[in-house]
């Protein structure tokens, strides 16, 4: 049986951590970080994202605010609110919530973002440092990932790191950062994606699994070797009658058989979900202390 690495947990563990260094600046200088959370459209799922993440910079004294656009606005419009943000000093951190529609570029709007205020990581700016290794904000979710597999003290280096998917907000990033030669990284990488003509040839070899696919169950025992650790990013919606919401929401991996086999397995909901929130919130934190420092208020 592998032991549940409880991403619930360690997020308010880190929440907790910023709560104090947030009081604690605003006794020095009179300020607390700001997010600005860019919301179009009326996707449900974007809107609990939204919303949960509006709450959690409340709940830690950071200044919160939701712009919401109906799905018919124009990209004009949309890149001249992302620029008032971005000369806006209450606001350290600006989001805007993916997917967009799809009349709107959406690599023009991430790129119109200052990279300085960029807390998704997304901007090429960052991507770039991110890739040769510099200082960057890292995207939330493969940050989040990171940080679990150091709070539970799981060996990465010279171990073989499958990362199943290849996204730009997950895959690319968390690949990337594993492989990078520091503390909680040098991992060997291999990214697979939905072209592979055998997945199981890969995924049977990894020492830690990353399955960042959006299939429900996909990930079963048979595709993983003993003892494997699993971290699971998948949050797909099933149609659940016994549910109030009249669904109920599953990871990519086959829990209750993989869960068996692996030695650490992360839940899904309360594994990597959890975590990505407390990374956004630790990365606008960060946007904030670099923007006293710049101006030499601290
Ligand atoms: N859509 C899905 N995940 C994310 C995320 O981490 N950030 C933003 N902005 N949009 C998303």
């Amino acid at each position: 049986m592998a032991i549940i690495i409880d991403g619930k947990k360690v997020a308010a563990e880190i929440r907790e951590e910023l709560k104090l260094k947030i009081a604690d600046f605003k006794n020095k200088t009179g300020k607390v970080p700001g997010l600005v959370a860019i919301l179009v459209g009326n996707n449900p799922a974007s809107e609990v994202y939204v919303s949960s993440k509006s709450r959690a910079c409340e709940e830690l004294g950071m200044t919160s605010k939701v712009e919401k656009f109906p799905s018919e606005i124009r990209e004009e419009e949309l890149i001249q609110c992302v620029t008032r943000y971005n000369e806006d000093e209450n606001f350290h951190g600006i989001l805007v919530q993916l997917p967009l529609p799809s009349h709107i570029n959406e690599q023009k709007i991430i790129e119109t973002i200052l990279p300085s205020k960029d807390v998704d990581g997304f901007h090429p700016v960052n991507v770039g440092n991110l890739v040769i290794g510099k200082e960057t904000f890292y995207p939330c979710t493969p940050y989040g990932i990171v940080e679990l597999l150091k709070r539970y003290s799981i060996e990465t280096k010279g171990k073989h790191v499958v990362v199943v998917g290849r996204s730009n907000i997950v895959g690319k990033p968390i690949a990337n950062m594993l492989l990078q030669k520091k503390e909680g990284a040098n991992a060997i990488v291999t990214i697979c994606h939905s072209a592979a003509k055998d997945l199981s040839r890969y995924t049977k070899d990894a020492d830690i699994l990353i399955a960042a696919i959006g299939k429900e169950n996909f990930i079963t025992a048979d595709m993983v070797k003993e003892d494997v650790v699993v971290i699971d990013v998948g949050i797909n919606r099933i149609e659940d009658k016994n549910s109030k919401k009249g669904y109920k929401i599953v990871g990519d991996v086959k829990f209750d058989e993989v869960e068996k086999k692996a030695s650490y397995i992360t839940p899904v909901p309360g594994g990597v979900g959890p975590m990505t929130i407390a990374m956004l919130l630790t990365n606008t934190f960060s946007a904030f202390k670099k923007f006293l420092e710049k101006n030499k208020i601290i």
